[in-house]
């Protein structure tokens, strides 16, 4: 078993499924051709209230499923039990039929890309504070929970060098609050997620994710994650370097701008993608988390229009902003109703988030806008439904790909 880039290396501990057919080739990944969809699916669908819809899930239960472009894995797109942005939570969003994958992207102190969902994440989702030579690099290294204050630690991609970076193992996003140690701090997983597979998760640069996708014969939607430190960073690396450094990972890596939907929260960066690399800007996501207030909320559906004039052609509000709650049913919002009026291409975020939505979801916030219309994991594909045969979205998020995957096979959608 030879390993050809160093994407692997430390991989054949956790993962000898994938390195063994592959390592003759090129790109020691390879399409999945065999798309399996696990249990979950099928439990949502047997969850459902009776009616038509699930009658119609229920007809495709003996399906051979595809992937589906409809299908975008969230942090990887398997983040409900894997730990996020690792190789091996991509394998299993890909394997579940995820036809697009997310790098949430964040610079390194040698201004290296890597895939994490926010610059100053590491301190949850990987075990950096338990490494004392690392731990002391972090803004704020470990604290131990004393006096009633909590434990607490700040540890951000731009502390180390990517070098550094690999050398960490990637687990489930979560902290001990009450740690009095830096191991004990590690733990926090949330009870409907699992550990099972958070044994030294494989940490990825941005190269390697987009040669790992390009490998496997997916498609990517990088985001550009707002940075967490003052820019220009160290005086003179700009935002603008940044979002065209990002872009040039796949220009050097020879990826058609048509395969990349480039993602931010900052409008800026859609305007200098817009204007800079047309080609990838065509693309281009703005990510929308402006209107989480009833005030907000009027503004945002107000701000599409511009959006659209500016030349933005996809629009991607979290879950919440596209649907509201009418006599017990879930109907599309006055954001969705906007956003197809004017032509916009909507993308949304994030499903399989919220864990068991009994008692409306019990309160999160993917799920606010329809509290009173949820009840039970069935729903979730009352809201897919309407999200598809109601206001047309393009593509769909997912913690869970093989959720997504499901529907879009039954609707035949992207597949
Ligand atoms: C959280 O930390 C405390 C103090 O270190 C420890 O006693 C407890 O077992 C930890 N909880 C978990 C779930 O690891
Ligand atoms: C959206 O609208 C508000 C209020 O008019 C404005 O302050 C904000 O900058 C707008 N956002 C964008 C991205 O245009």
């Amino acid at each position: 078993m030879r390993f050809t880039t160093p994407l692997v290396a430390g991989l054949a501990v956790v993962s000898p499924v994938v390195a063994a057919p592959y390592s003759s080739s090129k790109n020691q990944f390879q399409p999945i051709t065999q798309i399996e969809l696990g249990p979950r699916p099928y439990y949502l669908v047997n969850d459902m209230e009776e009616g038509a819809l699930k009658k119609k899930l229920q007809s495709c239960s003996n399906m051979k499923m595809k992937r589906s472009d409809w299908s975008i894995g969230h942090r990887g797109g398997a983040a409900l039990q894997f730990p996020e942005h690792s190789l091996q939570s991509a394998l299993a969003g890909a394997r579940m039929g995820a036809g697009i994958l997310e790098c949430d992207v964040a610079f390194t102190k040698d201004r290296e890309l890597v895939c994490r969902h926010s610059q100053c994440d590491l301190h949850t989702t990987t075990n950096i504070v338990n490494i004392p030579e690392l731990n002391a690099k972090c803004t704020q290294p470990f604290k131990a929970a004393a006096n009633g204050a909590a434990a607490s630690a700040k540890c951000c991609t731009s502390d180390i060098t990517l070098k550094e970076f690999k050398s960490l193992c990637a687990k489930m996003d979560g902290f001990n609050a009450s740690a009095t140690t830096a191991e004990a701090f590690l733990s926090g997983t949330a009870k409907w997620r699992t550990d099972l597979y958070a044994t030294c998760g494989t940490v990825l640069s941005h190269k390697e994710h987009i040669a790992l996708v390009d490998g496997l014969g997916l498609k990517f939607s990088p985001e550009l994650k707002t940075p967490e430190v003052e820019m220009p960073y160290e005086g003179d690396y700009t935002q603008e370097m940044y979002a065209q450094q990002f872009i040039d990972d796949y220009k050097k890596m020879g990826i058609k701008p048509a395969r990349v939907w480039p993602q931010s929260f900052l409008y800026d960066d859609i305007l200098y993608w817009l204007k800079h690399e047309p080609k990838f800007g065509k693309q281009a996501v703005y990510l929308d988390e402006t209107g989480d207030t009833p005030e907000t909320f009027i503004t945002a559906v107000q701000n599409l229009t511009r959006y659209a004039k500016d030349g933005v052609r996809i629009v991607a509000p979290p879950l919440n902003y596209l649907v509201t709650g009418k006599n017990g049913e879930i109907v599309p919002s006055a954001y969705a109703k906007k956003a197809n009026k004017l032509g916009l291409g909507i993308i949304s975020w994030s499903l399989e988030r919220s864990g068991p939505l009994a008692n409306g979801a019990n309160g999160d916030y993917y799920y606010n806008s329809i509290t009173d219309v949820v009840d039970n994991d069935g729903d979730m594909y009352k809201l897919v439904d309407v999200l598809w045969r109601q206001i047309g979205i393009i593509g769909l998020f997912s913690d869970w790909s093989a959720t997504v995957t499901y529907y879009a096979n039954c609707f035949k959608i992207g597949v």
